[in-house]
């Protein structure tokens, strides 16, 4: 939500930060916007993507080699110029750039103007730029003061970074809730919201931690400081991240290169945890922790959209194969609503960015309660996999398709790791059952390039279903949080209205939408409930809806009842949500695409959502 990049060093700022602000597009981009120190501030903002942004700066005189960007997530105030980041103060001294919402806004705004100041934008960030100044003018002090004094009295979320005109040699970034990473170049530094921006230049960073303030010099030096003043040390870490993970690499969007990287990624997220020939599994990160676990009065997992999903799979996972018992909590709602949590219970939260603003503070909810926590997180070095006791990397590589894919199979897999490792610990799955999951689990990887080869087929199905106004997808069992998924990912990029729904729970409320013009995706691979899904086909067909049916390679009985049908290859019951939700992946892109949508940046969402 919201991407912020700045700049200082020798090199023309300009082309860093629009390079910058295009790499982190997906975090927002309702507007888009920079200042370049050029003598005075060049301030350039503009409403829509960062290309309308492009285009207006050669207009302008963007030399310099200190500047500050920013790509916008509305919060407060209307997507439009005006609103969009940097925010300058009153004396055009100051330019500022913000990701976070300043809550106590309203009243900061109030007390400035009672002494003058004005605000020409609908922000809550532009109250920062006139406290900064107001204390730098008022108490004489420097940028890194005044943003101290500025931020001690603003309450919320915030990663800022600041210019000062009179000081065309220092940038200060702070961090509350929101992330910042330091890039330490040659001679150069870099602030941003992730590494995306500065891996071109530089791969090593700083994690700023909640609270912190750094004060970055063009003469190569930086100090970081609490907001008590306190010096802080952090160590620079080298990131393993290579360019062309952010690059489209030949695909049209993200989103397919990243459906089509799936058996890759399900790969990586296996490495060195699985070997069926001596016949182990193991995630490195729960060893330290592994009675505990093991002795857990209860799972609780804690997420929000796609990998909440996942964590409902991880709930039919860990119960049938672990026997613990799970709950599965939308972050949001656990956080409010004083859930009972002690010392005996597990947290589990599951995030694909490490950012999302709920699920952090679920998670610093579940620790004051004492729960061990840990984390199931993709991107290394964000904030969930800073502050979790314990967890494990889904190591997908960056996902930069707003609409979530190879995380949720990624995540899949080492939930199915867990539950795997923890049954044949616990002695609640036997040795044989042990050894054909895991030599199922490592069969995966072929299976899903099998699915992907039914392309055609897809996009033929999508080409049948694309005007539709509604989708119903069912599912049951495994394959019930498939069908939320698949429905997810329709609404996501398409704007198609769509349910998921435990397909026997049809009865008691969607059936009555049903009719010619309602598809029903069948996600139908299950073993169990076979018959009773048959039946819930039966009963949607004899209403004339369309059916669309996922089922397992071979299977004649369903393919028969269906308008459509795509195959996917047999594995074990529990591994099936890693193959029946490519399909409706492919589904969703290809309906998406040919609505002409914008799959990678689908209105109104964001792919980190740092705002609670
Ligand atoms: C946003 C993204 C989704 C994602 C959700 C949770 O809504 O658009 O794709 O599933 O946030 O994000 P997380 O990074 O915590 O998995």
């Amino acid at each position: 939500m919201c991407g912020i990049v700045a700049y200082i060093g020798n090199k023309p700022a300009y082309p860093i930060i629009i390079e910058g602000l295009k790499r982190l597009e997906y975090r927002g981009y309702d507007s888009a916007g920079l200042t370049i120190l050029n003598g005075d501030l060049v301030t350039v903002k503009k409403k829509g993507k960062v290309s309308n942004l492009e285009e207006e700066s050669l207009l302008n005189n963007v030399d310099g080699t200190l500047g500050i960007g920013h790509t916008r997530w509305a919060t407060h105030g209307k997507p439009d110029d005006i609103n969009a980041h940097p925010h300058n103060s009153g004396n055009n001294r100051i330019s500022l750039i913000h990701n976070g919402i300043i809550e106590n806004y309203a009243v900061l705004k109030k007390a400035l103007e009672r002494i003058g100041h004005t605000f020409i934008s609908e922000t809550d960030t532009e109250v920062l730029a006139h406290l900064i100044e107001e204390y730098q003018t008022r108490d004489n002090l420097s940028l890194t003061d005044a943003v101290r004094s500025a931020l001690e009295r603003a309450v919320g979320a915030y990663a800022i970074v600041v210019i000062d005109k009179n000081d065309p040699n220092i940038m200060v970034g702070a961090r509350k809730s929101s992330p910042l990473v330091l890039g330490v170049g040659e001679d150069e530094y870099f602030l941003a919201s992730d590494a995306s921006p500065i891996i071109k230049y530089t791969n090593k960073v700083i994690y700023l931690n909640d609270e912190d303030i750094v004060t970055v010099h063009r003469d190569g030096t930086y100090e970081i400081k609490n907001l008590q003043n306190q010096v802080q040390n952090h160590a620079v870490q080298e990131l393993d991240l290579k360019l062309e993970e952010l690059e489209r690499e030949g695909y049209e969007h993200f989103m397919l290169k990243e459906i089509y990287q799936q058996p890759t990624t399900i790969k990586e997220s296996m490495r060195g945890r699985i070997n069926s020939e001596e016949g182990w599994v193991v995630l490195g990160g729960m060893t330290p922790f592994i009675k505990r676990i093991m002795n857990a009065k209860r799972i609780i997992f804690a997420a929000c959209g796609t990998s909440w999903h996942s964590a409902l799979v991880a709930e039919y996972l860990i119960e049938e194969l672990a026997r613990i018992p799970v709950e599965v909590e939308y972050a949001s709602e656990l956080r409010y609503r004083n859930p009972i949590i002690s010392e005996k219970d597990v947290v589990v939260a599951i995030s694909q960015s490490g950012e999302t603003a709920d699920t952090l503070a679920a998670i610093e909810l579940a620790k004051e309660k004492g729960a061990l926590v840990y984390g199931i997180v993709n991107v290394v070095g964000s904030s969930i996999s800073r502050i979790t006791d314990c967890g494990s990397y889904i190591h997908a590589g960056p996902e930069i398709g707003v609409a979530s894919t190879k995380a949720f199979t990624s995540q899949l897999t080492v939930l199915t790791l867990m539950a795997i490792n923890l049954g044949h610990l616990r002695g609640t799955i036997n040795s044989d059952y042990f050894h054909q999951l895991i030599i199922a689990l490592e069969n995966i990887p072929a299976k899903v390039e099998k699915v992907l080869q039914q392309n055609d087929l897809i996009k033929f199905i999508a080409g049948e279903l694309k005007d539709m106004m509604n989708a119903l997808y069912l599912g049951r069992g495994y394959n019930f949080p498939v069908a939320l998924e698949g429905a997810l990912k329709l609404k996501e990029i398409s704007y198609i209205h769509a349910e998921g729904y435990p397909a026997a729970e049809m009865k008691h409320g969607p059936i009555a939408l049903i009719d010619e013009n309602m598809p029903v995706i069948f996600i139908a691979t299950n073993k169990s409930a076979y018959d009773k899904i048959i039946s819930n086909i039966q009963e949607v067909k004899a209403r004339k809806a369309v059916v669309i049916s996922i089922v397992t390679e071979g299977d004649v009985k369903i393919k028969e009842m269906s308008d459509y049908c795509i195959e996917i290859p047999e594995t074990e019951e529990p591994l099936t949500p890693l193959l029946s939700v490519i399909p409706l992946q492919l589904l969703s892109y290809h309906i998406a695409l040919m609505r002409g949508c914008d799959v990678d940046q689908p209105r109104n969402l964001a792919k980190s959502v740092t705002v609670e």
